[in-house]
């Protein structure tokens, strides 16, 4: 079973890179953005050709939120136009695409977890555009698994987590919004349960019914201020770390308020067992 994956040096790439071993049933192909460019059409369908894929994890994004209102078109065309290509492509090489979404899509003005059916209504660029590819990626295929997920953080790439280390490495002091509450994600659990999916499709090849869209995080809810103050409490910071409104915050794009996901679905169709946010960045610490 050939599972490739784009987007390769992301953090969610390097997160898969690091779990593999435990897969050695899978021969991963990983195509960090220099050999596979998503926003090509004709790329794909040679590193397709290549290495005949019956799996794609598309992990390839825009993923810069507030540089994404000054460069729409750079959003559109990786997240938008690049997911169109890879399901084009996905169609052509009958290989079964794993996309990775966002909480994003939402605009977050409900008061409860989002579920697979509530209806995005995206109110920055970069949701926007994963929303746009999301679109594309239903139009062109039946054979299809979207996973929304929400604030990913691990040891690979940037992340919140990262930068509130830096952060207390520089500072005395530290402002965090208090008032944006989701959910945090571990990488690594990310990449486990992408994995399984694939791995529970292969069992069940004929299976249609196990497409569609899946919302995953860790269990629990917090604020950036909530995760920020677990982030030090891990570490032994002692850094003075301060709640601030939303409004004393502003950034170029304007983030959901609420975007708890509803795991549900992947809980009961894949019988996956998830960790709650803070036991998942304690065990984030053993497994580097
Ligand atoms: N990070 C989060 O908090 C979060 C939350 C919700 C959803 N997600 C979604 O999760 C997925 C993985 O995110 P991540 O955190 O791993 O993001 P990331 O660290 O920014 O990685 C994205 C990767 O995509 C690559 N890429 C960009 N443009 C490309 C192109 N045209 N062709 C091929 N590769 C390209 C980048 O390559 P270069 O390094 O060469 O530019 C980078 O390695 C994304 O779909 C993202 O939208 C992330």
């Amino acid at each position: 079973m050939v599972v490739l994956v784009t987007g390769a040096n992301g953090q969610l790439g390097q997160a898969i890179k690091f779990i593999s071993g435990n897969y050695p049933e899978i021969n991963f192909v990983f195509c960090a953005s220099s050999e596979l460019d998503i926003t090509n059409k004709k790329n794909c369908e040679e590193v397709f050709h290549k290495y005949k894929p019956n799996y794609c994890i598309n992990a390839a994004a825009y993923t810069a939120v507030d540089k994404a209102e000054s460069e729409p078109e750079k959003a559109h065309l990786t997240n938008g136009i690049g997911a169109k290509n890879i399901a084009e492509t996905c169609k052509d090489f009958n290989t079964v695409l794993l996309h990775i979404s966002t909480d994003f899509v939402f605009d977050g003005s409900q008061n409860k977890p989002y579920t697979e059916l509530d209806i995005p209504n995206p109110t920055g660029v970069y949701g926007k555009t994963k929303w746009e590819g999301e679109k594309a990626i239903q139009e062109i295929l039946n054979q299809y698994f979207i996973i929304r997920t929400s604030w990913v953080y691990s040891q690979f790439g940037a992340n919140f987590m990262k930068t509130m280390l830096r952060l207390a490495s520089e500072r005395d002091t530290i402002s965090v919004v208090n008032d944006q509450i989701g959910t945090p994600t571990n990488a690594i659990d990310l990449a486990d349960v992408i994995i399984q999916i694939c791995k529970k499709h292969s069992q069940q090849p004929n299976d249609q019914s196990l497409f569609g869209i899946y919302n995953f995080s860790n269990e629990g809810q917090c604020s950036w201020y909530d995760f920020a103050k677990k982030i030090f409490e891990i570490n032994n910071s002692k850094i003075h770390l301060i709640p601030i409104p939303t409004t004393s915050y502003p950034t170029p794009a304007k983030r959901p308020a609420q975007s708890v996901l509803d795991k549900s679905k992947i809980k009961s169709v894949f019988c996956v067992i998830i960790g709650c946010w803070e036991d998942s960045l304690e065990k984030n610490y053993s497994n580097k």
